[in-house]
């Protein structure tokens, strides 16, 4: 496998490592955010004390080598809008991701993640790229099917999305592979 590129530019965006500096941007950006936060796996954060302690495990996880995170950065505005993580696990990866309000609907998260999954699949032991999305998430499920991945199916009760219950979710499951 190829070492993954740390920082990536796409026409309208910056993608590179997290900095313990991102955290004040990311926290009034989106981490504090109701709505950003409605269908992810965590709750909104209450203080950058806790938006400053999530990007440290983001970085610390970089000494995995199987998680990475970027921060999204649109090159016009120079601040931390968003997030993508990925994970290595055999020979399987999987994204996740987030973006700030105001940039949805831009074509921006088909535009950060496609260099990612063009990356991946590429790799000669990665087969398979893959993602989940709450089955209500339309503009999440939207975006794989843009960056080229197939719905697969459904994970029936396969995450739990607190800020919606405390049970399971049934979630769609898209994947490009070879
Ligand atoms: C999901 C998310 C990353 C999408 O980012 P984005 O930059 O707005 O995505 P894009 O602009 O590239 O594409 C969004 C697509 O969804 C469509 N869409 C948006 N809202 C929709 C809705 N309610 N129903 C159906 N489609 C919708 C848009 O029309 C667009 O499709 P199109 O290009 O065919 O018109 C962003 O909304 C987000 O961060 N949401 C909160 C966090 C989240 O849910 N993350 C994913 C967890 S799995």
């Amino acid at each position: 496998m190829s070492k993954l590129p740390q920082i990536i530019e796409t026409s309208r965006l910056k993608l590179r490592s997290p900095s313990l500096q991102d955290a004040p941007a990311i926290f009034e950006q989106y981490a504090q955010d109701k709505q950003v936060t409605k269908y992810m796996t965590w709750q909104p954060h209450q203080n950058v004390e806790t938006t400053q302690k999530f990007v440290q495990r983001c970085i610390d996880a970089l000494a995995t080598k199987t998680d990475f995170y970027w921060v999204i950065l649109p090159k016009k505005a120079k601040k931390a809008v968003g997030m993508i993580r990925l994970q290595h696990q055999n020979y399987h990866t999987s994204l996740g991701y987030v973006l700030a309000r105001p940039y949805w609907n831009q074509g921006l998260m088909t535009e950060a993640l496609q260099p990612l999954v063009g990356w991946a699949i590429t790799q000669p032991d990665i087969y398979r790229v893959w993602a989940v999305c709450d089955c209500e998430n339309l503009a999440s499920a939207r975006v794989l099917e843009k960056v080229g991945m197939t719905r697969e199916g459904i994970l029936r009760r396969w995450l739990i999305h607190p800020n919606l219950s405390d049970k399971p979710r049934d979630c769609f499951c898209y994947a490009k592979v070879k």
